[in-house]
């Protein structure tokens, strides 16, 4: 639009592209070199287009299955690609059962309570088994759940989430596990979404000192997805303190079930594992989207564990002897490849840490990495920036000693970047920066640590199996290592890619193929590159350098959150108008929200509304949604098709220049805005 173009206010991705300078290299230490999963330099030749899809039969093969499977990539039906065709497995097997003979007696979980004068609990596989079993048996019987049922789980992060994911592996019902900071209203969306008629939960959990009573929020659930339709007639509370019931809010009688109590009915009991198609679906992820109600991303069980398996094993380099700490919450996708599935089939010990990564002051996680002799650290660039700001000193009054360190979520600044090698890593750590989404299931672009040179700031190449190339808006191909912007699309299928999005198939298609797809009704691969929604860059040495979202989803400390989702819910408070939702860039967060209401006729601005806002935003989403501002402006500035320009909003809020406005319906209003900042 014309009127877009001459507003001016943002950098376009090209001119960041030209700013951004080159960074220097850094070679992996040679001690973790000696020690790597994966030091074959040919490896990306190896699982290059010539070996495909049959390459990824390494990956597969580090599964125990069933049945083997007879066709290793079916096409017929693009999109939906089927992986490890005919196929049969379970993924609890795979991470509890089959380590049983060698690991018995070795840690598979710790959980690190947020209180630190509360003991860290270790729990072997052997007791991951039984108590996975148990469970499972409570969910078969007492719950009457059966294969291909799907449950909401709303859990914090305490060792019975895992153990309940890995139940539902077990007998073959589909989890879908909601973050436990999202609202009870959240969780309902998502219960109906799923038609779930289980609801699985926590009485309580720390974070930041405080016992948080999270069971309300279960109320608030089952309610808000009864006024929906979906009648949830149990829910299963899970005790942060076994035996005593930490919540204010009262038990129904007859719906709500305290896990504690009746799963002593099962004690003993095992439960045989569902022999799973490998195309049946292992989980559901919701995650926001840019157009109103959240997506279930659809995974799968063969393709899903052969991914994390084999990305777990080469990428993140995890032995059985690791002790491997990922800081990420399981009700994000990270925590389900990175902490759990990945991890555990490879017979690591993972850490589960309840808390607060910076409380009660920033020196906590490097306690807990010297405590368990943590190897492999992974979190995001926002818990990164947050412990540099607060203790940048810290990491190196600890004894601790890390082989391996990852970053996820967002770009990582350079200068932060430095920081995590220096400080954290203690220069002896390798990093991979692994750029990916829900809908993958595992990395995309990653280097490859005992074979690629790090570059701060720069995903890497693909890791292997995967293509990744960067288009113009045509659908050109930008030369190769050109750093020029454009779109980053990973041009061939592979495992750990969503099946499709629950119950909306056209939304799958059309939000990931269409643009991009050539050639509707062949079923040759090529022509259905994945479109991932990101801008990137492509340097010449082949590292990818990602810009952030194409379209208007807000990052928050990297997670997604739909603008249109926040401007929903603004809206929900009585005295708006109209509400536009900018991301603004914050020194710790990455990116903040800010909400630019306009009051229907006859309210004046006032704090109280505001502060309606953000409670609004809170209750409806969750606080991570929490507004860095909300500005109550006189009118939206508009273009005279009547859109509301967001740039011209996104340029004040970040006191940045708004350009030529002169096309706007309404240039005067951008003025007065500006008045406001
Ligand atoms: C979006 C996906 C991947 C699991 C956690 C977030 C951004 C993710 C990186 C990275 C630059 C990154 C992208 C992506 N992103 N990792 N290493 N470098 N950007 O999962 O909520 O599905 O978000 O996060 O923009 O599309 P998600």
């Amino acid at each position: 639009m014309a009127e877009d173009k001459t507003a001016g206010t943002e950098v376009s991705e090209a001119q960041i592209a030209v700013h951004w300078k080159e960074e220097e290299t850094y070679p992996p230490n040679p001690q973790f070199i000696a020690q790597a999963n994966m030091t074959d330099p040919h490896i990306r030749e190896k699982f290059g287009e010539e070996n495909f899809p049959n390459c990824f039969k390494e990956y597969a093969d580090m599964l125990d299955w069933y049945e083997y499977w007879t066709k290793t990539l079916d096409t017929s039906n693009p999109p939906y690609w089927k992986w490890f065709v005919g196929g049969k497995l379970n993924a609890c097997y795979n991470c509890v059962d089959r380590h049983l003979p060698k690991y018995k007696n070795k840690t598979a979980l710790h959980f690190v309570p947020e209180p630190e004068n509360e003991r860290i609990e270790h729990i072997t596989f052997q007791e991951l088994y039984v108590r996975v079993n148990e469970f499972a048996a409570l969910l078969k019987d007492f719950c009457g759940l059966k294969r291909g049922d799907r449950v909401t789980l709303h859990m914090p992060m305490t060792v019975e989430l895992p153990i309940t994911m890995l139940a539902c592996a077990r007998i073959g019902v589909i989890h879908s596990q909601v973050f436990s900071g999202f609202s009870g209203k959240a969780a309902a969306d998502r219960i109906v979404d799923s038609g779930s008629r289980v609801l699985i939960t926590g009485d309580a959990y720390y974070r930041g000192g405080k016992l948080l009573d999270h069971k309300e929020k279960a109320d608030i659930a089952v309610a808000e997805a009864a006024k929906e339709g979906q009648k949830v007639d149990k829910v299963l509370i899970w005790q942060r303190y076994p035996g005593k019931y930490s919540a204010q809010t009262p038990l129904v009688e007859g719906r709500d079930f305290i896990v504690n109590d009746v799963i002593k009915n099962y004690y003993h009991q095992e439960v045989e594992p569902e022999k799973m198609n490998s195309e049946d679906v292992l989980f559901l992820m919701y995650t926001s989207g840019t157009t109103g109600k959240p997506k279930g991303a659809q995974h799968s069980t063969g393709g899903y564990m052969a991914y994390v398996t084999g990305t777990s094993k080469w990428i993140q380099d995890i032995h059985p002897e690791d002790v491997y700490w990922c800081m990420a919450d399981i009700g994000w996708i990270t925590g389900h490849s990175y902490i759990v599935y990945g991890p555990l089939a490879l017979a690591a010990s993972s850490v589960i840490f309840e808390g607060v990564p910076t409380h009660p002051d920033a020196g906590r996680p490097w306690r807990v990495a010297e405590e368990l002799d943590v190897n492999i650290f992974h979190t995001s660039p926002t818990a990164i920036r947050a412990l540099r700001r607060i203790g940048p000193e810290e990491p190196h009054k600890y004894k601790y000693h890390f082989k391996h360190m990852t970053t996820v979520g967002e770009p990582i600044e350079p200068e932060v970047w430095r920081w995590y090698y220096n400080e954290v890593g203690k220069k002896e750590a390798v990093i991979v920066d692994t750029w990916w989404q829900t809908e993958t299931g595992g990395f995309l672009c990653s280097t490859v640590p005992a074979i690629d040179n790090m570059k701060p700031g720069s995903a890497g190449p693909g890791v292997p199996g995967i293509y990744p190339e960067i288009l113009d808006d045509n659908g050109e191909p930008l030369p190769r290592g050109s750093n020029k912007a454009g779109n980053i699309v990973i041009k061939n299928p592979w495992p750990g890619l969503m099946q499709t999005i629950w119950r909306d198939d056209e939304r799958f298609v059309k939000q990931y193929f269409e643009r991009y797809c050539a050639n509707k009704n062949s079923t040759d691969w090529h022509d259905w590159p994945y479109f991932a929604g990101d801008g990137a860059v492509e340097a010449p040495d082949g590292y990818f350098r990602i810009l952030g979202r194409i379209d208007d989803v807000i990052n928050v400390a990297g997670h997604r959150l739909g603008t249109k989702e926040l401007e929903s819910a603004s809206l929900m408070v009585q005295e708006v108008g109209e509400a536009a939702v900018v991301p603004v860039p914050d020194p710790i967060k990455g990116v903040l929200p800010h909400v630019f209401i306009s009051l229907k006729p006859g309210f004046e601005p006032s704090k109280e509304i505001e502060q309606k806002v953000t409670d609004m935003l809170t209750r409806e989403i969750g606080p991570i949604a929490k507004p860095g501002r909300v500005w109550i402006v006189p009118d939206m500035p508009k273009t005279r098709s009547g859109k509301i320009m967001r740039r011209v909003l996104a340029a004040v809020a970040a006191g940045k220049d708004t350009g030529d406005v002169t096309t706007l319906a309404n240039p005067e209003v951008v003025e007065k805005i500006k008045a406001l900042a």
